[in-house]
This record gives C-alpha cells, structure tokens and sequence, in this order.
C-alpha cells in the first residue's frame, strides 16, 4: 500500500498526516509506504512548518525529516490513495488525472473517519491555534485507514 497526502503548501497539514500515518505503520509492522506533498511549490525544499514540528513532537512524533515537494503527474501513476486535506486539494488533484482509474484513487481524508460528510482539515497557516485540532482530526482519520486497510 501506497498512500500519499496531499496539502496546499505541504507544510503544515500533511506533513503531519505523513508523521501520524507512518507512526502507527511502524507499531503495526505494517509494509505500506507513505509520503506528503502540496499543491504547490511555493515551499518546496523547507523544512515543515516550526508549529507542526512542535505538536509532533508533543505526541512523540518527529517529522524533522521531511522537506517540501509538489505534487507531480507521476505521483497518480506511483500511489494507491491519494489523500486531500480539503476541496479545493481535491480538485486541483483531480485536474491531475488522466484515468478514471487515477480520479478513483483520491480522497478527501476525513472521509474515512466522518464517512460521506467531505469535512475539510482546516488550513491552519493563520492559526496558531489550529494545529491541536488538526492533530486530532488527522490522528483519528489516520486511524481508520489503518481499521480499514491493515
Ligand atoms: P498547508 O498550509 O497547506 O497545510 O501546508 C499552508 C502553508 C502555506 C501556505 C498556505 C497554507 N501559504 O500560503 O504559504
């Protein structure tokens, strides 16, 4: 299984998704890869966002290990499942696609943990605050990918 997130700026929200997922892989044992990208190149190379990197690290999570990239063409061909934080990911993943075996594979993440409900993962560049809540949201939609895939 290869699952890739996908953000705006592939700072904040899905290197997290990224940290979590692998996290609990690891406790399984589980043979999936996972990765993070954003929509946009507009941080490409950098380091995760500093408020990202500190919740992380909160829960025991280090993701000092991951440096920005933009989603490329090849990305739909390379991944299983391919998870948006929000719509407006979802649609610019979707213009990437070339098959409908490519549009198939992408999703809004927290459909898997509020089925059906297209909840979005707040973008919370703006918000100091806002990264408890995204942990918690991706912490527990990560953990229905694993109930639902392992
Ligand atoms: P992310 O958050 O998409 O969760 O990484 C953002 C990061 C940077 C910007 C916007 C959102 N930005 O405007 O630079």
């Amino acid at each position: 299984m290869k699952i890739l997130m996908v953000c705006l700026g592939n700072i904040c929200r899905s290197p997290l998704a990224e940290g979590i997922l692998k996290t609990k892989i690891t406790e399984r044992a589980l043979d999936w890869e996972v990765d993070s990208c954003g929509t946009s190149g507009w941080h490409s190379g950098e380091l995760p966002d500093p408020r990202s990197i500190d919740i992380a690290h909160q829960y025991g999570i280090d993701i000092t290990d991951q440096r920005s990239r933009k989603l490329v063409v090849d990305d739909l061909n390379e991944f299983d499942i391919i998870y948006a934080m929000d719509s407006s990911n979802f649609i610019d993943i979707k213009r990437l696609a070339k098959s409908e075996l490519q549009q198939n594979k992408i999703k809004l993440i927290l459909n898997e943990a509020w089925a059906d409900q297209n909840r979005a993962v707040p973008d919370p560049y703006w918000d100091d605050n806002g990264f408890e809540k995204v942990y918690q949201m991706l912490d527990k939609a990560c953990e229905a990918i694993i109930e639902k895939y392992a």
